[in-house]
């Protein structure tokens, strides 16, 4: 294999201190880089390696608490490094990278750097003839706020890398939990059997998160809930859970698949969208034991009111032979109730109950992704009475994946996706058609939210989101899991 060269561009942004160093560390840690792996940290502070260095150590201290390096192994660590100054909307800075490169290595470009960057990063590596050799290329989301800025960023990367190059992150596809959804469906076979409309009543997939908009306002104002996760994460999940089996590991392979789902989504328009979709915004309220501020009183807020969602609820149909007549119900929103990635599939009742008295109770496997990750099904048994000949209850079968392992850490998902980008595999990553189709959908449904003029409901900070949320599943005669 060819040594790889790691190029960072905005090595001293928040993202590089807090999940790209210290997932290169851990990996460097476990040996698990390649023998003579450079790293190339980019920005644009005018300072030396050195003191780049220690602000970093610094900074992945803070990040890392007990998992921070030792001095011996940031000793080991640090050799790595080297420290490019460039101002990346400089193209003559671009001659200092193309003199550190080396045609004969492999070149990992990552660019942890606003959206905006991304073309003229390119054409500025192109200019200076830094893309000769093989030149791979990783991007953080978003690409794109829209199909059409999604196609133009996909086209500017397009002229200057193939697609087998190009690497796009949704850092829940790197999550060791997530992974474990294709272990667990196409593993087992009796899950797999069960997997469809003859006996999957509907799936709910929730993310909640504690936290509200962490000092991101201005950003997170323009995009909202709904293009900052269910565009990318959410939609990752929902391929994930009904994709058909893939021929194999490869990206191609898994991709097809996903992109069959993603085209398969039904359109959300004006006529559906007052029955398919909630939007909500939080109001002032308490978490985790403190009163918070509302969504437009958080420090960094530009105005009183607005109308970016921070909660989404969407009753979603996949338009094909497996799923039809299942709904997809899917949440999400920030300053919830509790931090919870899950995923429920809710079977069907029995077709005949033999049992009288009103008992059907049907399975339920809840696959918890974070936190406690670990899959749990409900049974049901014989209650032991001699009372009562057969009566039944629920029993719950918990595979906690963590038992056993309490000392164990976790691998982040930065730590996978790094390994997979060096070794060239990019089964974990997205690909152009999954991102634009996913925009599609969205962009429908945005626009049907606007021209239905779909309000946004307050709810406050640390419940489960706005009442109608609870409307949107309960008038189906169902409810959420939490
Ligand atoms: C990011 C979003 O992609 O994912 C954030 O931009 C969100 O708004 C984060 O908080 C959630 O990631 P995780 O791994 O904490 O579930």
């Amino acid at each position: 294999m060819q040594p790889v060269d790691l190029i960072i561009f905005g090595a001293s942004g928040d993202l590089s201190a807090r999940k790209l160093f210290p997932a290169l560390f851990q990996l460097d840690r476990a040996n698990l880089l390649p023998t003579d792996f450079r790293i190339a940290a980019i920005a644009r502070d005018n300072i030396d390696l050195g003191t780049f260095l220690s602000k970093l150590r610094a900074r992945m201290s803070t990040a890392m608490g007990n998992n921070a390096p030792s001095d011996d192994e940031w000793q080991q660590y640090s050799r790595l490094f080297s420290y490019l100054n460039a101002d990346f909307s400089r193209p003559t800075d671009f001659s200092i990278i193309k003199t550190w490169l080396d045609d004969q290595r492999v070149s990992l470009f990552y660019l942890a750097t606003p959206p905006s960057l991304f073309a003229p990063i390119c054409d500025y590596l192109s200019q200076e003839n830094c893309l000769t050799g093989d030149c791979r290329i990783v991007l953080e989301k978003p690409i794109g706020e829209n199909l059409d800025s999604s196609i133009v960023v996909n086209g500017t990367l397009a002229q200057y890398f193939s697609e087998s190059s190009i690497y796009r992150i949704d850092h829940y596809l790197g999550k060791e939990t997530v992974q474990n959804l294709l272990a667990l469906r196409f593993a087992n076979r009796f899950i797999n059997s069960q997997w469809d409309q003859s006996c999957i009543d509907h799936i709910q997939i929730t993310v909640a998160e504690v936290i509200g908009i962490e000092g991101r306002w201005s950003y997170y104002d323009k995009v909202g809930q709904l293009r900052d996760m269910v565009q990318n994460h959410l939609m990752q999940l929902l391929c994930l859970v009904a994709m058909e089996p893939p021929n194999g590991l490869e990206a191609e392979s898994i991709r097809d698949e996903k992109v069959k789902i993603v085209k398969a989504l039904r359109c959300i328009d004006v006529k559906t969208v007052d029955d398919h979709v909630v939007r909500g915004q939080y109001a002032q309220g308490w978490s985790t034991g403190r009163s918070v501020p509302g969504y437009t009183e958080e420090s960094g807020s530009e105005r009183n009111s607005s109308d970016t969602e921070t909660f989404v609820a969407i009753k979603a149909h996949v338009d094909n032979w497996r799923w039809a007549g299942v709904p997809f119900y899917l949440r999400t929103g920030k300053r919830m109730a509790e931090k919870v990635t899950e995923i429920i599939i809710q079977y069907k009742e029995l077709p005949h109950n033999i049992f009288g008295g009103g008992a059907n109770l049907p399975n339920k496997l809840i696959i918890r992704l974070q936190p406690n990750e670990g899959i749990e099904m409900t049974m049901v048994s014989k209650r032991q009475s001699l009372k009562e000949k057969l009566a039944l209850q629920t029993h719950t079968l918990n595979l906690d994946f963590r038992e056993g392992h309490q000392n164990d850490r976790i691998p982040d998902a930065y730590e996978r996706l790094f390994l997979d980008a060096i070794n060239g595999d990019q089964s974990l990553f997205v690909g152009r058609e999954e991102i634009e189709e996913s925009w599609r959908w969205c962009d429908g449904l945005l626009q049907a939210c606007k021209d239905q003029g779909v309000e946004i409901k307050p709810y406050h900070a640390g419940s489960w989101g706005p009442a109608k949320a609870e409307i949107l599943i309960e008038k189906d005669g169902r409810s959420w899991h939490v």
